[in-house]
């Protein structure tokens, strides 16, 4: 949450700058500001509201100079103001930042204590507080800035410039990701590769707790302790992280339309050549050793993993608990030297999954990683890396990560089953060619993507909409549910199927739609002795069913979207598609910020 950038440049740093912020609009968008240095003063704007205002703002008054940050803010704490805007100046320094400072409350009454005065709510000030305060003491910037780390506990990605020096950006990690950017005479600092896309290709990652100190010329790492760090350049390919929209009005349309593409390309990488086996890319977890398997990720990528956990007890009967990340960190868990623990993620930076997943490397277990990001800390951290190959996801609403995900991890059990000796090649073989019926799955679905435009045209005036199905369908409802809260702002839950009648049915009026994904298969006749007690009481249902499934049906629904008949195997990935595309088409109809929901950001940096 929070994208920060910085800039040493040849030339005048704003519009760079404002282009990095566009980048990085994905990570918070309810204020955004910039400082840059020009004749030795600090020359600061900040707005609120997206960054169209303060690019309005910087229209009227532009800041000039050659050195320079930038920020775009997901309120923590304190309320999208001008005053909780970063960057934040106190006397002769300015800072932006990306986290949060648990300890600030203390630091602030030590501040104000000493006569100091802070104008703004939020956690970040008395960081520049505390550096300014040893600026004056006599101590050097660098030295000012180490000592400022020394004082906070929290975690941060932090970016300092200081008055009357056009030279130097002084910029740390703790917990948030932090990637410098090197030039030619320029050097650049940002939260992460895509904000230095349109500017370099040389990265240098920060490692945890480092801090870097970039001149024009070059960026010289050191540890918390002031020791200087070796570090490793890699050279990024532009055209891997520079997105656009392609000629799609949002890029969450664009990515549900890349899932088949997408899905080929990671299927690709994770079978052999004659598709009869799944070769995985990096190393092999040893799942014959395993006697429990922990799945743990927050979100959309929380629901791939209980699919999974579905998919590893039915297929290579391993025992396996799925965990919302935020919840495993403090639960105690119990686990053996034989336990596994697979973390789902598409950013590779979110604060609790990180967290779960340090916690499980703790107790010195196997730690697999399902990630989209391949630089990130979560990749750089984790035992083993299972990279989802999806591409840039922009859309603040997961899709392609989500499918991706769920087809690495199908990858996984078939691994899984066969080193348990749960299933034959054949078997194997089997399950690969479900697997490879995928992508012409989806483009079937996506073909009819002007029936679900219908339905949205009626739904979206729903107050309150309920997602029901079963067994491993069951973690689709629940996505169904999330994807349309998060960009339509429509109220909705999932249920498992069964459940219903344990308390949820007391919704149930005509005014309540009820979507049910009721597939032909093991599960349709008590999936369907639900949707009629629902129907019994007066509920408008949207049956979501192949051919088969929607023709046995006897009872009148409200409306009804026919799926490709496919395995049972690879229905959680297909049904994911009328999940993300209810939500798109319904935010349209409400005319909500599809790609940027209120309240939201895509980075979750934050516990
Ligand atoms: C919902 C969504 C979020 C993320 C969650 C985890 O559409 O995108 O629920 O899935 O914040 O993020 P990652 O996968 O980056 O760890």
């Amino acid at each position: 949450m929070c994208g920060i950038v910085g800039i040493i440049g040849s030339t005048s740093v704003q519009s760079s700058i404002i282009e990095a912020l566009e980048k990085l609009e994905y990570r918070g968008y309810d204020s955004a500001g910039i400082a840059t240095i020009s004749e030795n003063e600090i020359l600061c704007r900040r707005s609120v509201g997206k960054l169209s205002c303060l690019k309005n703002e910087l229209s009227n008054a532009p800041v000039l100079g050659k050195i320079g940050i930038g920020h775009t803010r997901w309120a923590t704490h304190g309320a999208p103001s001008i005053d909780n805007a970063h960057p934040h100046q106190v006397g002769k320094v300015a800072l932006v930042h990306n986290g949060i400072i648990e300890n600030y409350n203390e630091l602030k009454a030590q501040i104000i204590s000493e006569g100091g005065i802070m104008v703004s709510e939020t956690d970040t000030e008395v960081v520049a507080a505390f550096c300014n305060m040893f600026l004056e003491s006599g101590m050097s910037p660098e030295e000012a800035v180490s000592s400022t780390l020394g004082q906070l506990k929290g975690a941060y990605a932090l970016c300092f410039i200081f008055e009357g020096n056009e030279d130097l950006i002084i910029a740390a990690r703790k917990g948030s990701p932090l990637v410098v950017g090197w030039g030619v005479e320029e050097m650049f600092v940002g939260s992460d590769a895509i904000a230095l896309a349109h500017l370099t290709n040389q990265l240098t990652y920060v490692e945890e707790e480092n801090y870097v100190v970039i001149s024009r010329k070059e960026a010289k790492f050191f540890n918390f302790e002031g020791k200087e760090q070796p570090s490793k350049k890699v050279f990024v390919n532009s055209e891997s992280v520079l997105v656009t929209k392609s000629g799609y009005r949002h890029f969450m349309h664009k990515e549900i339309n890349e899932q088949a593409s997408v899905i080929s390309y990671a299927l690709g990488s994770y079978t052999s050549f004659d598709r009869k086996r799944i070769l995985l890319p990096n190393q092999i977890p040893s799942f014959a050793k395993m006697d429990r398997l922990i799945i743990s990720a927050c979100g959309t990528a929380f629901l791939a993993g209980h699919v999974a956990k579905y998919w590893f007890e039915k297929i290579s009967g391993l025992p396996s608990d799925i965990d919302i990340a935020s919840e495993f960190r403090y639960r105690e868990p119990i686990i053996s030297k034989k336990t596994g623990a697979i973390f789902v993620s598409q950013s590779g930076e979110t604060a609790d999954t990180l967290a779960a997943l340090r916690m499980a490397k703790s107790n010195s277990i196997e730690t697999i990683v399902v990630v989209n990001s391949e630089n990130s800390t979560m990749a750089r951290e984790s035992d083993i890396i299972m990279p989802i190959k999806a591409g840039v996801e922009v859309g603040v609403a997961s899709t392609k990560a989500f499918t991706s995900q769920l087809l690495v991890l199908a990858a996984l059990v078939i691994e899984a089953a066969r080193q348990r000796k749960k299933i034959s090649p054949k078997q194997e073989e089997e399950f690969i060619n479900q697997l490879f019926a995928i992508p012409r799955l989806i483009n079937e679905v996506l073909s009819r993507e002007n029936e679900i435009i219908n339905i949205c045209s009626e739904l979206a005036n729903a107050q309150d909409i309920l997602f029901i199905a079963r067994g491993p369908l069951y973690p689709l409802a629940l996505e169904g549910a999330l994807k349309l809260k998060e960009i339509s702002y429509i109220h909705a839950e999932g249920y498992a199927a069964g459940e219903l009648k344990h308390g949820p049915i007391a919704l149930v009026d005509s005014s309540v739609p009820i979507i049910c994904f009721a597939p032909s298969n093991i599960l349709y006749d008590k999936t369907t002795s639900n949707i009629h007690e629902v129907i019994a009481r007066g509920g408008k249902v949207i049956l979501v069913s192949d051919k088969g499934g929607l023709s046995d049906f006897k009872g009148d629904v409200w409306k009804s979207f026919e799926m490709p008949f496919s395995e049972p195997f690879i229905l959680p990935i297909l049904y994911a598609l009328p999940a993300q595309l209810l939500a798109y088409y319904s935010a349209i109809e409400k005319g909500t910020d599809v790609d940027q929901p209120r309240n939201l950001a895509k980075s979750v940096t934050v516990e």
